[in-house]
């Protein structure tokens, strides 16, 4: 069980070497400041790391993982990162990356208690009541893969209906949102929507027409 964690610290310094042997320069610029282009918002799962999967590099990606990828209105860990990344570093996308086979998503569609985290889900059983209609039409696995992807596609609304997002698409015409679903046994990743940068794709009722809301 040590050796596993001092396993992780001689990777570092392979690391380390490996980089200052391309470049001895790197960590020098790496510390100098960060301007990624991108916001990905994934879920926290150990298979499916951001930077290994689409062959990035430190400094291209902001980051923020939750189980399930959600972009809950009132938490303020993720309003945070996403208005840093949209204000400050002016990222030019944002993608919202689930995952077939999601744990998070496969807890909210079972009846089962799983205690705090039932809370958090929640809003996973809100989409999969507001699709039932055609969920149940599916059998499972169609069904779980089916809700994984309306789940990306929802969070995609969610991030359009945020002051941070329309005040940006309205001064700057920008971040584009993508949804996206990383395909565990494939490795591809299977885009669900098209480039959405502006507030026509929004459902009426949540767009601010005199702008952002508390300012
Ligand atoms: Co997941």
């Amino acid at each position: 069980m040590i050796e596993r964690i001092d396993e992780l610290l001689q990777n570092n310094k392979a690391f380390v070497a490996d980089q200052l042997r391309l470049d001895a320069d790197y960590f020098h610029k790496l510390a100098e400041g960060q301007h990624p282009e991108f916001l990905w918002i994934g879920c926290s799962d150990s298979r499916v790391p951001p930077d290994r999967i689409t062959r990035t590099s430190p400094g291209d990606m902001f980051v923020h993982r939750n189980i399930a990828n959600l972009v809950v209105q009132t938490d303020m860990n993720l309003l945070s990162v996403l208005q840093y990344a949209v204000e400050v570093l002016k990222v030019n996308h944002v993608i919202v990356c689930g995952h077939y086979g999601c744990g998070g998503v496969k807890a909210a569609m079972s009846g089962v208690h799983h205690g705090l985290i039932d809370n958090w889900l929640r809003t996973i059983k809100d989409t999969q009541d507001y699709f039932w209609k055609e969920l149940t039409g599916l059998e499972s696995p169609a069904r779980f893969d089916r809700l994984v992807e309306l789940n990306v596609i929802e969070q995609v609304y969610n991030l359009g209906k945020t002051d941070i997002v329309q005040e940006a698409w309205r001064s700057g015409g920008r971040p584009y949102i993508h949804g996206w679903v990383f395909d565990l046994g494939s490795g591809y990743i299977r885009p669900q929507t098209s480039m959405i940068n502006n507030n026509e794709t929004i459902r009426e009722v949540c767009k601010f027409h005199n702008g952002s809301v508390g300012r």
